[in-house]
C-alpha cells in the first residue's frame, strides 16, 4: 500500500455525498470482503495486494473520521482477511492466525529492537497455509486447511493423493511429531509444468502459483502430484527440546523428513540477538529481496521471529496474529503499462500464441514488453483489449502476465479483442482444446504430421495430435518422412501430458500402421506431402499427370501450370514446395522408406469409364469423396467438380441441386449413387459392362 493510493481513493469518496458515499463505502468494504474471500480460498484473485491495501486503507480513514461506522467493517479490520474464508469441518486446536506486517524499514527494526534474544529469520512463502496431524504411528492422518483461522477445510484425501514433497505420508515417530503448520506451495518449475499439464488437459492456466497450489489441492487431481511442496513453519512436538528455541523445533521437524521454512535458503540464518544484530537482519533482508527472482519458489516477503521460547511468552498473542512475529512484505512485482498490440503467432507445434504487446514496463528487475495472452478463452473471460491500461506482475519471476484490466482507463472507443477465425492459410483452427492450433501443414512440423496422418492422406490411425506434439517436442518427427523411420521402441519413450506413456502394444500399432501407409496410392502420398495449394483434388491431379515421382519432380511449373485447374501461380508454389522439399531430402527419405512413388500406367483405353468425365454429387455408398474419384480415375475416367456440356455422367440422388438440375437440362446422364456403386464394385472390364449395370437399375 502507499499512502498516496488511499488517500486518493479517500479523496474521491469524499467529494460524494453523505448517503452516496455510504453506500460506496459499503461497496467497497463488500469487494474486498469478496477479494479476502477469493484470497484466502486460493480460488482467483479479484485484486493486487496493492488495490487490497488501499482499499483497507481507505475504510480505516472513513472509521478513523467517523467512528460510529465501525460496525459495519469491524470484520475487515480487525479479523483481517483470513475471516473472510469459507471455513470447514475441521476445527483448529489453536487458532491458525495471521502475521502483522511491518510498517515499512522503520517497523522492522522496532521490532527487532523489541526482542531480547535469538532472532530466526525465514522466507515468507506465497501459497497456502495448512495443518496436517500425523498418529502416534507416524502416519499422517488429518491435512486441512486454514480457513476461517478457527475451522478448515478437510483436504486429508489430497494430502494423501498429490504426494507433496516435504509432507510424507509417514514419519519416523520416534522424532514425535505431530502436527506440522506451514505452506503448500508451488515451487516455480513445477508451476510451469503443472502450466503446461493443464494446458495439455485442456483447462484454463492458473493466475499465478498460489491460485494453482490452492487449485490442486482443493481438487486433490492425481494428474498433478508430486508438483506440490510444503514448508513448516511450525510444529507440534511430544518432546520439544530443552532449549526451548524455534528453530531447533523445526531442525527436529526436518530430521522427521519435513520440509521446513528454516531450512529453505541456505544464506538466511538465526541471529543470537536480535538489536545487537539488526545490521545483520537487515541485510538477510535486502539478500532475500536480491535473490527473490532466482531463488526458485513464489515469496512475497520475510519473516522475523522471536527465536526463544521466553522471548515468544514475553512477547505473547495478539488478537489476530502474534506479537513474536513479523512480516516485512516485498514490494509487488507487478508494474501498470499500457497495451499496444495484440499478435497471433505460431509455434513449431502449431499452437496459437497469443502476445500481449505493452508499452516498456520495468517489473521485478526486468522490462517486459510482452505479457502472455495464454488463450482464446483466457482473453474473452479478461476482456483484454488494445489500449487498455493493465496490471503486469511476473509469475513467479518467470512470466509476465496481465494480472488485471484497470477498466476506468479504458478508452471509450476499445472494442474487444477477437482470435482470428482461420489460420493464416484459411484453415479453421483446431479447437480441440483451449490451445488453438494451425494444423495447415504450411506453418508448422506438428501440422505436417498431423495432415499426413489424416485419413485423407496416409490414414495412419493411432496418431492423434497428442502423440504428434510428442514426437515433435522430442524432436524424433522434424518432416513426413521421419514418420517412416519411427519404431516401436522410440514410440514407447514418447512423453505425453501427466507423465504418460504409450504401452507397448499401441507403440506396435502405429508401427503396423505406418507400415501399411507406405501402400498409399500415390495421389495420396503427394497431397500427404503438404506442399501448400495441393489439396486432395490437385493431388490426384497431379498424380494422373506424372504418375511416378520422377515425373513429378522432373515437371517444370509450365508442365504443372498447363494442366486443368492449375493457374501459373498455384503451379509455381507447387514447384517451389517440391524444391524444398528435395532440398530437405524429405522426397528421397521417402523413397527410401518404403512409400508408394507411383508408377507408370498404361492407358487403358478399354476401361469401363475411360474418356468419361463423371461428376458425384452428395456421398456414394462406401466411398468418400475422395476415395470415389480415386475410384473413378482407376476405372479410367475423369473426376470433375462442376456439370458443364462436356460432363459425360452425374453421379446423384434425385434431388434439386444446381447440379442435378443443370444437368437434366443438358441431358446428360444422371445416375444413382448406390446402382453406381454396385457398377464400379463389380469389376466390369468394359463400358459396354458398366453401363449395362446401371442399365438394369
Ligand atoms: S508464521 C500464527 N512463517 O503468511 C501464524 N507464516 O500472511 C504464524 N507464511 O498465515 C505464521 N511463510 O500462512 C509464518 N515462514 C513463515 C511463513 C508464514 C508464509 C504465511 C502463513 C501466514 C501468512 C500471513
Amino acid at each position: 500500500m502507499t499512502t498516496t493510493d488511499a488517500a486518493a481513493i479517500a479523496a474521491d469518496f469524499a467529494q460524494l455525498d453523505s448517503l452516496a458515499e455510504e453506500e460506496a463505502y459499503l461497496a467497497l468494504a463488500d469487494r474486498l470482503r469478496a477479494a479476502a474471500r477469493a484470497y484466502y480460498d486460493g480460488t482467483e484473485q479479484l485484486m493486487t495486494d496493492a488495490e487490497y491495501d488501499a482499499g483497507i486503507a481507505a475504510i480505516e480513514a472513513r472509521v478513523a473520521f467517523s467512528p460510529t461506522e465501525i460496525d459495519n467493517y469491524e470484520d475487515l479490520l480487525s479479523k483481517v482477511a483470513a475471516g473472510q474464508s469459507k471455513g470447514g469441518d475441521v476445527a483448529h486446536p489453536s487458532r491458525m492466525g495471521s502475521l502483522e506486517k511491518a510498517d515499512g524499514r522503520d517497523g522492522l527494526t522496532a521490532f527487532v529492537g523489541s526482542v531480547t534474544g535469538p532472532v530466526a529469520i525465514e522466507p515468507k512463502l506465497d501459497g497456502l497455509a495448512i495443518r496436517a496431524q500425523y498418529d502416534a504411528e507416524g502416519r499422517l492422518v488429518l491435512v486441512a486447511t486454514r480457513g476461517t483461522g478457527t475451522h478448515g477445510e478437510d483436504i486429508t484425501r489430497s494430502g494423501l493423493n498429490l504426494r507433496i514433497q516435504g509432507l510424507p505420508r509417514r514419519i519416523d515417530p520416534t522424532y514425535g511429531v505431530r502436527e506440522v503448520r506451514g505452506e503448500v506451495y508451488c515451487s516455480d518449475a513445477d508451476f510451469l509444468r503443472a502450466q503446461t499439464v493443464r494446458a495439455s488437459l485442456g483447462g484454463a492456466p492458473f493466475v499465478n502459483s498460489r491460485n494453482a497450489a490452492a487449485g490442486m489441492l482443493r481438487k486433490g487431481d492425481k494428474a498433478y502430484a508430486g508438483i506440490l511442496s510444503f514448508a513448516a513453519y511450525g510444529a507440534g512436538l511430544t518432546r520439544p527440546p530443552a532449549s526451548g528455541l524455534y528453530t531447533d523445533a523445526m531442525r527436529v521437524a526436518a530430521d522427521a523428513g519435513l520440509g521446513t521454512a528454516a531450512s529453505l535458503l541456505d544464506f538466511l540464518h538465526p541471529v543470537p540477538s536480535g538489536a545487537d544484530h539488526l545490521d545483520d537482519v537487515l541485510a538477510q533482508v535486502d539478500a532475500l529481496e536480491d535473490q527473490r527472482a532466482t531463488i526458485g519458489f513464489p515469496i512475497d516477503g520475510i519473516v522475523i521471529k522471536a527465536n526463544a521460547a521466553a522471548d515468544r511468552k514475553r512477547l505473547g498473542e495478539g488478537d489476530r496474529a502474534p506479537k513474536w512475529a513479523l512480516a516485512y512484505k516485498y514490494a509487488a512485482e507487478t508494474g501498470i503499462t499500457k497495451v499496444v498490440a495484440v499478435r497471433t503467432t505460431i509455434g513449431r507445434t502449431g499452437r496459437m500464441g497469443i502476445q500481449i504487446e505493452v508499452e516498456p514496463v520495468f517489473v521485478g528487475g526486468t522490462t517486459i514488453t510482452f505479457a502472455s495472452g495464454h488463450n482464446p478463452t483466457w482473453m474473452a473471460e479478461r476482456d483484454v483489449r488494445i489500449g487498455d491500461t493493465v496490471v503486469l506482475a511476473r509469475a513467479n519471476d518467470v512470466i509476465p502476465y496481465v494480472e488485471s484490466v484497470v477498466l476506468d482507463a479504458r478508452p471509450a472507443d476499445s472494442a474487444p479483442w477477437t482470435p482470428p477465425e482461420t489460420d493464416p492459410a484459411g484453415e479453421p483452427w483446431d479447437k480441440s482444446t483451449l490451445l488453438w492450433r494451425s494444423v495447415s501443414p504450411e506453418f508448422s512440423v506438428l501440422g505436417t504430421v498431423v495432415y499426413a496422418t489424416r485419413s485423407e492422406m496416409f490414414d495412419v490411425e493411432g496418431i492423434g495430435i497428442e502423440i504428434a506434439t510428442a514426437l515433435v517436442d522430442g524432436g524424433h518427427v522434424n518432416d513426413v518422412a521421419d514418420l517412416f523411420t519411427l519404431d516401436a521402441a522410440t514410440l514407447t519413450t514418447l512423453q505425453m501430458g501427466e507423465g504418460r506413456t504409450l504401452g507397448a502394444k499401441n507403440a506396435a500399432k502405429i508401427v503396423a500402421e505406418l507400415d501399411r501407409a507406405k501402400g498409399a496410392p500415390w495421389n495420396r502420398v503427394i497431397t500427404a506431402l503438404g506442399i501448400r495449394m495441393t489439396g486432395r483434388t490437385a493431388g490426384r491431379r497431379l498424380a494422373a499427370a506424372f504418375p511416378t515421382m520422377d515425373a513429378l519432380r522432373a515437371a517444370t511449373a509450365a508442365d504443372i501450370a498447363a494442366l486443368d485447374g492449375f493457374g501459373e501461380v498455384k503451379a509455381r508454389t507447387i514447384r517451389e514446395g517440391l524444391d524444398s522439399l528435395v532440398e530437405r531430402g524429405v522426397l528421397d527419405r521417402l523413397a527410401a522408406a518404403g512409400v508408394n512413388m507411383g508408377a507408370e500406367r498404361a492407358q487403358d483405353a478399354a476401361a469401363p469409364l475411360a474418356g468419361m468425365t463423371l461428376v458425384v454429387s452428395g456421398s456414394v455408398p462406401g466411398y468418400s469423396r475422395t476415395s470415389i474419384a480415386e475410384a473413378i480415375e482407376a476405372a479410367g475416367g475423369k473426376a470433375s467438380s462442376s456439370v458443364s456440356a462436356s460432363t459425360s455422367m452425374l453421379v446423384s440422388p434425385e434431388s434439386s441441386t444446381g447440379k442435378y438440375v443443370k444437368a437434366q437440362s443438358l441431358g446428360v446422364r444422371i445416375a444413382d449413387p448406390a446402382t453406381f456403386a454396385e457398377a464400379l464394385g463389380a469389376g466390369v472390364a468394359t463400358q459396354e459392362q458398366f453401363l449395362a449395370i446401371l442399365d438394369r437399375a
